[in-house]
């Protein structure tokens, strides 16, 4: 299985950005054990990161031939973003919005997702740790 795995902006900023609310990994430290967990299950992860909405959007539209799901972390556009939510919706690639805090627990501004609504599901509040979840979830739906 193919997937793509996008992170929207500031998170290249993990591991020195509040970690009180996001923890102490880096990006590069979520994208090891994410790529250690693939392999055990021979998925193939494609990792992008940008600070761009429309490099995000580019990497949905390209994704298109080769991914069979996208797990997407969209930063703060998860909370303004009709062309993200558009270029999700567009693909029609299984989706699965991921959150490392808890945004319903934070301020009012951040409980509306944008993009959640044109995806298979939203995982919170758990840390890296839901990325790994978010791949079970598309490896187990292609099970099915
Ligand atoms: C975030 C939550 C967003 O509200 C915030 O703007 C981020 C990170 C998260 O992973 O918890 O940049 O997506």
């Amino acid at each position: 299985m193919n997937i793509l795995v996008l992170h929207g902006p500031n998170l290249n900023l993990l591991g020195t950005r509040e970690p009180e609310v996001y923890g102490s990994m880096t990006l590069d430290d979520i994208n090891t054990r994410l790529s250690d967990y693939a392999k055990l299950y021979g998925a193939t992860l494609r990792i992008v990161q940008s600070n761009h909405e429309g490099a995000l959007i580019d990497a949905l539209h390209e994704a298109r031939g080769w991914a069979e799901g996208v797990i997407f972390n969209p930063g703060g556009y998860t909370h303004t973003s009709v062309a993200l939510r558009d270029a999700v919706s567009a693909v029609e690639i299984p989706t699965i919005e991921v959150h490392l805090s808890n945004v319903h627990a934070r301020e009012d501004f951040r409980h509306k997702s944008l993009i959640a609504p044109v995806c298979m599901g939203q995982i919170c509040g758990l840390g890296w740790i839901g990325y790994q979840l978010a791949l079970e979830a598309l490896l187990a739906r292609e099970e099915n």
